[in-house]
């Protein structure tokens, strides 16, 4: 069983803060484990992958423990799936001044959550933007097809932090669960299954790895599964560079030929 565990401070300079939002008992019985994160600059946050429904309590609970919703800026989504969004009407509520920050590509869809979306929701080009939250700047970063094909990362210069959507995911054995990557071997068997299946393309993979060594994060946080940090971040960054993944495996994955 996986035990209850608030907030963990994973950079702080003063003004500048991130959070990862906890972890309640129970949550890998419900549904795939998920990671949120707050980043907080001055008095500005952005929420990053805010999540599904079975989580909104939890993630609501850790948030107003350090700052009041109302504070929150950007509701940051790197895809559509429930597992990110589904919570999105809830967080309407909670958060009244934030914007939706989502692939444009998506935005047509989010009113079939939360019907006053109208004005709320900012469609990030394909290419990326940047965001300003308070003094500082979290970049989108094109994710595309990895897995969705409107999807993106969000690099926070600051703390050189990379959420990086769904690459990196760990799909843990249920009752098994751990914050930070220790042994890297072994949470690689985590990891291989997931990306080979919902990763669309090697070639996309590869590029995004590119864009990703000239940021050079200090750090990796993935929407699911466990944070890189240090020697992990290159690591990982080498580990995916030699997988195929997607569309260039399926045939022999399926067909057999
Ligand atoms: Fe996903
Ligand atoms: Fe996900």
């Amino acid at each position: 069983m996986i035990r209850n565990m608030n907030s963990y401070l994973l950079y702080d300079d003063g003004e500048h803060k991130v959070y990862w939002l906890g972890i309640e008992e129970a949550e890998d019985e419900k549904g795939i484990l998920t990671n949120q994160y707050l980043v907080i600059d001055r008095n500005e946050a952005a929420l990053i992958e805010p999540g599904g429904f079975f989580v909104f309590s939890r993630v609501l609970k850790n948030v107003s423990s350090i700052i009041p919703p109302t504070q929150i800026r950007y509701l940051m989504y790197s895809h559509q799936d429930p597992d990110v969004v589904a919570g999105l009407n809830l967080w309407f509520e909670y958060a009244p001044l934030a914007k939706i920050a989502i692939s444009e590509l998506w935005v047509r869809f989010i009113p079939h959550l939360a019907v006053l979306s109208v004005g709320r929701v900012i469609g990030i080009p394909d290419r990326g933007v940047d965001f300003k939250l308070g003094n500082s700047v979290i970049k989108a970063i094109p994710t595309h097809y990895l897995h969705s094909p409107g999807n993106f990362s969000f690099y926070d210069k600051k703390s050189g932090i990379l959420f990086s959507s769904d690459i990196g995911a760990a799909a843990f054995p249920e009752g098994e669960w751990y914050l930070f990557v220790e042994d890297f071997e072994e949470h690689v068997k985590l990891m291989k299954g997931f990306h080979k299946r919902y990763m669309s393309s090697t070639r996309a993979l590869r590029a995004w790895i590119r864009s990703v060594r000239r940021l050079n994060p200090k750090v990796i946080a993935p929407q699911h599964g466990a944070i890189f940090l240090d020697e992990n971040v290159e690591k990982f960054l080498n580990w995916l560079e030699s997988l195929e993944v997607g569309i260039d495996t399926f045939e022999m994955e399926f067909y057999g030929d």
